[in-house]
Formats: C-alpha cells, structure tokens, sequence
C-alpha cells in the first residue's frame, strides 16, 4: 500500500497542524478496499476532481465534525467531459492535495488513476441521471450528469461511506446525486455544505486558477448578478423580474458571456412562479474560454 510522507503547509488552523497525523494514500481499489477495512467508527467521503481550495476544505472540515473518520476521493472523471480540451487543462495538482489532505488530518485518500476506475475504458452500465440533470448544466453539457453520477455511484461503493458531503456550489449536482441516492437505495446521508466565497464575492472554484488576473476581475459580474436578484427580491419584485435583474446585470458586464441565467424552485427545480417562497438563482457564464457556474438561494415574497 503507497503511504506518503509530506510536511504540512499553511492555510490550516494551528489546531489542524498539530492534529496532522498519518494520511494513507491509496491508487488501487484493491488497497482502498484494505485500508477501508482499517476504518472503524462512521467514515464520511467528500469527493474531488483534485485541485484542492479552500471550498474543499469547508467539505473536509464539514466531514470531520460528522464521522470519525475522513476519507478523501481525488480522480478526474473523463466520462463527465464532453470536452476533450477541457478534461486535458483540467488542472491537476496531486502533491498540493496530499499536503491540504494531511493538514486536515484525512485517513485515506484515494487517488487512482484512469484505467484502475475504468479499466475496459468507458463502461458498458452506466448511471442516467433522470429529469433533474436535462435542463442548465445537463443541457449545455450533455452526458455530464450520467458521468457524475456513475462515478459517485462507483466512489460510494467502493468508499462505503455512512456520510458523503458535497459543495452546494454544484447545486444541480447535489439535487441529482440526491435524486440517485434516493431512488437507487443508496444507504449514506447526503449533507450539502454552503458555497465559499473570495472578498469580492466570486465562488471559490478549481476552475479559477484558469483565470487570467483581468479575468477574474470579470468573474466578479456573478456574485454582482446575484445581488441584483437579492435586492430585486427585497423590494418584492415576482420571480420573472428577480431573474431578469440578475440576466441585466450580467449582460451589462463587459468580457462575460452568459449561458443561463435561471430561476427555479428550490424544492422542486421547475421555473420559480408566483407560489415559489424559496428559490435558486442559477448561473453560468464564460469569462475567456472558461465556464463558471454559481447559484445562491433567493427568498421571494409570497404572493
Ligand atoms: O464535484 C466534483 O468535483 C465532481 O463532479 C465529483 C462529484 C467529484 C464527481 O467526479
């Protein structure tokens, strides 16, 4: 079994540091499956593409406070890319990961390569996400959330968690890995834990490190978006001006293309209407070449 030794980094509390113990890194099924045995006491996963920010930190810490037992999953999942580009400039950065990873004091990290996920190539079964993945995200990439959901549910599996925790960053993700749970039985407990954000309001993401620095300056369009949805929501406005005061808002941003920008029921993930009280605004746009999604719950005045 590959056990590697690093020293810890900054960005950790002090508390964290002096907690950082031995994480055990595994890259085979077959030395997770052993290392899993190890684990006594309730084991929460946080799963990751790798690429590790301060928004995977809130996951990991979330995951701490809710099982003894931390296991981290780092794999770039090619079967959720319909973009060859974009899976090859995915950004990977292993040996920052294992560092935050044993800061925060993960047992077990799981990073495997490609072909011991996927050893035929692309598998014959495959999970389809269903109604919940074909509009926004499921529409503009198609196949992306049957790609997600086949290697979550391949992760949950092999992980065998009681606790999986996931960003609600990835808000259509969350509902579809919940929907996937739901229906297939799953036996763990979804938890979503809440978007991180920079000072100027951009979501933290792995894709923003493809930012150029103006680039990110432009990014900030979003979380300015949102707000303007906020403040059209305060002053009472129906869901249909909510949304297009955060469409203006962005539309008016120079070196931002819009893909979609959307207003649904929080519960349900229709259209939000005039008997929506919670809602979710839903964002996403490209700066550059790079895709950027956002989204944040909105109140609306009943009517
Ligand atoms: O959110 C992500 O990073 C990925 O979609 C996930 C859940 C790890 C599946 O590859």
């Amino acid at each position: 079994m590959t056990v590697l030794a690093e020293r810890p980094v900054a960005a950790t509390t002090t508390r964290e540091r002096r907690r950082s113990a031995a994480t055990q890194v595994v890259t085979t099924k077959a030395d997770l499956s052993a290392a899993r045995a190890q684990l006594s006491g309730s084991v929460a996963v946080v799963m990751t593409m790798g690429a590790l920010h301060d928004g995977h930190a809130e996951l990991i810490r979330a995951a701490r406070e809710r099982a003894e037992h931390v296991v981290v999953t780092i794999f770039v999942n090619p079967l959720q890319f319909g973009d060859p580009v974009d899976l090859a400039n995915y950004p990977r950065t292993l040996a920052a990961d294992l560092r935050l990873c044993r800061q925060l004091d993960v047992d077990l990290v799981f990073a495997p390569p490609v072909d011991e996920m996927y050893p035929g190539g692309v598998p014959i079964v495959t999970v389809r996400a269903g109604s919940v993945a074909a509009r926004f995200e499921g529409a503009d990439r198609p196949g992306h959330f049957d790609g997600v959901c086949t290697v979550v549910a391949k992760l949950l599996h092999l992980t065998d968690p009681d606790i999986a925790v996931f960003g609600e960053k990835d808000a259509q993700q969350l509902a579809v890995i919940r929907a996937m749970v739901r229906d297939l039985d799953f036996r763990v407990e979804v938890v979503g834990v809440p978007t991180v954000r920079e000072s100027d309001g951009v979501a933290r993401s792995s894709r923003n490190l493809l930012l150029t620095e103006e680039q990110r300056r432009v990014a900030a369009a979003i979380p300015r978006a949102i707000a303007a949805a906020r403040s059209a929501a305060a002053d009472g406005n129906p869901a249909k001006l909510v949304a297009a005061a955060a469409r203006s808002a962005l539309e008016r941003a120079p070196g931002i293309d819009p893909a979609y920008v959307a207003l649904v029921d929080d519960a349900t993930w229709a259209d939000a209407d005039a008997s929506t009280t919670s809602a979710r605004l839903l964002i996403a746009a490209r700066v550059g070449g790079i895709r950027l999604i956002d989204n944040e719950q909105i109140r609306l005045r009943s009517r």
